[in-house]
């Protein structure tokens, strides 16, 4: 498939996203929306695929919405096309996602980074959510998803003021699960995301969606879900396989799909 804002290959059983509009640090137009919603389609669509990694340029992951684009928007306008819908739709993805940030990662960018099951960033990643300084807030989830993974004060402060955030610091705040030289960031990434995609396909999916019910309902609930799925678990072959397996003092060899 060509594409014009993104790349796209295959490692094994990893799916290799990078944001490929270097001219314009990656801003997220609705060109690369669509491309990006393509491209996820076939990577789900692929029995072959365990998991996707995205990731952008050295100097940044995206710096944003396209700011350009969406300038002069009339408000009938932005609200009649609801032109960042999209992004539910990148968000709502069943297969893990992880996003490799290196550079800039802000606005959309950040908010983007945010939709993947975690980040892995580069020593030189910087996060914010830069909108206030344009006349708007955070729009693809950033106020929602930052003060769930950074809490209040934090989100607030950042939401409020537009500061960037460093990787060390927010590896300290919870927002980026791991950080690594600028150099391995890629390397870490694909490794993180074959060890992944060496496991039960439809265990990990399963193991997504429950985590994400944590966002979603009361303690009381989450748990009930998580009973009922870890139950559903023993009606996988790939169960029986992992179970056998340590058993036996053997490798498993996973095959549900
Ligand atoms: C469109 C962008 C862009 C953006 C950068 N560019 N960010 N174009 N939308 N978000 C373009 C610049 O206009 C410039 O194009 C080229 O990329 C290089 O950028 P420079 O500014 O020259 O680079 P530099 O001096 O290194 O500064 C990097 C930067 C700065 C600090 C990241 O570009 C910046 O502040 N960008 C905007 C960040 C931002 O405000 N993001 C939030 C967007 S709003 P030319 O043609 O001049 O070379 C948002 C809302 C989401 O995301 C919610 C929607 C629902």
């Amino acid at each position: 498939m060509a594409y014009e804002t993104i790349l796209v290959e295959t490692r094994g059983k990893v799916g290799l996203i990078t944001l490929n509009r270097p001219q314009a640090l990656n801003a997220l137009n609705s060109t690369l929306l669509g491309e990006v919603n393509r491209a996820l389609d076939a990577l789900e669509a692929d029995h072959g695929i365990g998991c996707i990694v995205i990731t952008g340029s050295e100097k940044a992951f995206a710096a944003g919405a396209d700011i350009k684009e969406m300038a002069n928007l009339s408000y009938p306008q932005i609200y009649s096309d609801d032109q960042f819908a999209g992004w539910d739709r990148v968000a709502g993805r069943r297969k893990p996602m992880i996003a490799a940030v290196a550079g800039f990662a802000l606005g959309g960018g950040c908010e983007f980074a945010m939709m993947c099951d975690f980040i892995v960033a580069a020593d030189n990643a910087k996060f914010g959510q830069p909108e206030i300084k344009l006349g708007v807030m955070p729009g693809m989830g950033g106020t929602q998803r930052l003060t769930r993974l950074i809490g209040k004060a934090k989100a607030m402060e950042m939401c409020l003021t537009g500061r960037l955030m460093g990787a060390e610091e927010a590896e300290r705040s919870g927002l980026v699960a791991k950080v690594v030289p600028l150099a391995d960031l890629l390397t870490e990434a694909l490794k993180t995301a074959e060890t992944i995609a060496s496991l039960s396909l439809p265990i990990v999916m399963m193991t997504k969606e429950t985590i994400n019910r944590a966002d979603e309902t009361s303690l009381s609930e989450g748990i009930r879900f998580e009973r009922r799925i870890f139950h559903s678990m023993f009606a996988t072959a790939d169960q029986k396989e992992g179970m056998a397996a340590f058993v036996e003092k053997r490798a498993p060899q996973f095959k549900d799909r």
